[in-house]
């Protein structure tokens, strides 16, 4: 049995590429008979950058509403919000703090991207990937599912890990990263990877009449209409072949060779099967969102449940400090 943990970042409300690219293949993992999910937001990290508290807690709302509406599956899996194990996650990292080499952090690849180009560079910036070791080894983790630009931080988590080990006891488990290379990158309406920062992204959440407007920008080139056009060049018909079943792409690569087909009836028809697709999501992340205490309640059952865990692991860990 894999324990598999991931943390999310509370940056708002998830967009199709954060959908396809992420959440549903960590579902889909997650529903393997054999693993154990530890799903969280990660609003201590998220506090980096954002200060505003009425914004960490919206974007924590939107993130958490989405990973339910998209099925994980909270009776079987662990879902919860960093913040509120707080004392456990900082406690810990403390430890970890004094086992990490300064020059460890002070030469990550992240740290030093984000000190170049951010204004505000404090000290939870740097210390970043000692509470990232900390998420993870606090439940005891195996596999951790990130993205490429995570690896590095995985490397140090398990680094960290391993001196502790070395230092005090075998307490904690060293955990792999788990990067799927065949994760293809989803495209933006503009056709550079899908992403909030370069507002190229569809919201899948919003209401028909905006989500279809968002569809109507993304860009094609301008053959007219009557001309045959090259599916595998068009941004819409890539999306479509992510969304839709085998039978309604090879229908909608014909329309575009044979001509008399537009990007406008490619892009309806776009929008129609992310309607079909994603209707029961849809249904319930605005039941999420409506119904605070129903997304409270089901954070909170989570969050009881992943307290067991790491109190546990802290007992052995102030065990093996000699602070029982
Ligand atoms: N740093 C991760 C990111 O930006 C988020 C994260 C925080 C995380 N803690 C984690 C990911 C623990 C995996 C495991 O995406």
């Amino acid at each position: 049995m894999a324990r598999i943990l991931t943390g999310i970042q509370a940056t708002g409300k998830p967009h199709l590429g954060n959908i396809l690219g992420a959440i549903l293949p960590a579902i889909k993992l997650s529903q393997n008979p054999e693993n154990e999910s530890f799903l969280f937001i990660a609003d201590l990290h998220s506090m980096t950058s954002v200060k505003d508290p009425a914004t960490l807690k919206e974007n924590t709302r939107a993130v958490a509403a989405a990973w339910l509406a998209c099925g994980f599956d909270t009776e079987k899996n662990y879902f919860y919000r960093q913040s509120k194990l707080a004392s456990y996650h900082t406690e810990l990292m403390w430890y970890l703090n004094c086992l990490t080499p300064f020059p460890m952090l002070a030469n990550a690849h992240s740290f030093k991207d984000k000190s170049d180009k951010l204004s505000d560079v404090n000290a939870g910036l740097f210390t970043y990937p000692v509470l990232q070791a900390a998420d993870i080894v606090l439940y005891k983790a195996n596999l951790v599912p990130v993205g490429k630009d995570q690896k590095q931080h995985l490397e140090m988590s398990k680094d960290i890990a391993a001196a502790f080990n070395r230092t005090y006891a075998e307490v904690l488990v060293l955990p792999e990263s788990l990067i799927d290379e065949t994760v293809m990158t989803i495209p933006g309406t503009d056709g550079q990877k899908m992403s909030k920062s370069y507002n190229n992204y569809i919201d899948i959440f919003e209401p028909e009449k905006i989500l279809y407007k968002s569809i109507k920008k993304i860009v094609t080139d301008d053959t007219p209409l009557e001309d045959p056009k090259n599916p595998d060049t068009c941004n819409v018909f890539t999306l479509y072949k992510l969304l839709a079943k085998k039978e309604q792409v090879a229908e909608m690569r014909k329309s575009y060779l044979a001509g008399n087909y537009g990007y406008g009836h490619a892009k309806k028809a776009l929008l129609d099967v992310i309607l079909e697709k994603f209707s029961k999501e849809r249904e319930l992340f605005y039941y999420f969102m409506e119904n605070s205490d129903a997304l409270e309640m089901k954070l909170a059952e989570g969050e009881a449940k992943a307290e067991i865990v790491a109190k546990q692991t802290m007992s052995e860990v102030r065990i093996a400090l000699g602070f029982d």
